[in-house]
């Protein structure tokens, strides 16, 4: 039995004063699932204190190397030691922005792994290669060139996130969620036996209050990772409770 993940990820947003949002957060938080979520870097170690030991903190990326001579960066021992448990790689934003190859994104999840992280791989297809039919093709070759040798059910979580679904109001139909969950399980056994069918797989993209029930109904979805509507309590708390209804 897979234990439930309603994940939320800030993204660039929230200052001091928004973490009576992961207050609210944690006060809703179901005992049936695991609630994460993933504030910017800067307000980690606030939040630990802010989520009442009921909501998991966790950070947004991390580099695959544990210290250096890196301006800017962030290494996933520094999350530990910030009170991060779980740390998100390969966002799809990551992957656009920062150019982020499957490569570089195994070995943050590596690095991850190593520093005593859960590492919450995303993978997703564009809308391109949605349109061409190439979509568990492309899932394929992301996933297995982004997961660790060393990934278990207890260190690793894949988020399927469309990228046409991110931020974009439009979500793919539970069918095709099934679809794609389906071949990441496959994968995932192909590359770690026994030890897949205990590895969470979250979908991520336009999740909100009103669909959320429709979309954890959908076979070997085991939770979400939302961002804007992980901000507000007020909107996250009832995707909290769909999924505990769901488990
Ligand atoms: P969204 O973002 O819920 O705002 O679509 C999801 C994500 O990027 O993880």
């Amino acid at each position: 039995m897979r234990r439930k993940v309603a994940a939320g990820n800030w993204k660039m947003f929230g200052i001091k004063a928004d973490l009576t949002e992961i207050t609210a957060i944690a006060a809703a938080a179901d005992p049936a699932v695991d609630t994460l979520i993933c504030p910017p870097a800067t307000l980690i170690t606030a939040a630990v204190p802010a989520a009442k030991g009921t909501v998991l903190i966790g950070g947004q990326d991390c580099h695959h190397l544990p210290q250096g001579a890196f301006t800017g960066e962030t290494s996933a021992a520094m999350l530990v030691d910030a009170g991060a448990t779980h740390v998100i790689v390969g966002h799809s934003e990551r992957r656009r922005d920062h150019l982020e190859s499957n490569e570089m994104v195994r070995a943050k999840a590596e690095a991850a792994i190593e520093a005593g992280l859960i590492a919450l791989i995303c993978v997703g297809e564009s809308l391109e290669q949605r349109e061409a039919g190439t979509t568990l093709v492309a899932i394929a070759t992301e996933l297995d060139g982004s997961l660790p040798n060393t990934s278990t059910a207890a260190n690793t979580i894949i988020a399927y996130e469309p990228i046409w679904a991110v931020g974009t109001g439009h979500i793919p139909t539970p069918d095709q969620i099934a679809e794609v969950h389906g071949r990441i399980r496959a994968i995932l056994r192909q590359r770690l036996g026994d030890e897949a069918d205990g590895i969470r797989i979250l979908y991520g993209g336009s999740v909100k209050a009103s669909n959320a029930a429709e979309i954890f109904a959908a076979p070997d979805v085991d939770g979400a990772l939302v961002g804007g509507a992980s901000l507000k309590a007020s909107d996250f708390a009832p995707i909290i409770a769909a999924l505990a209804a769901s488990a």
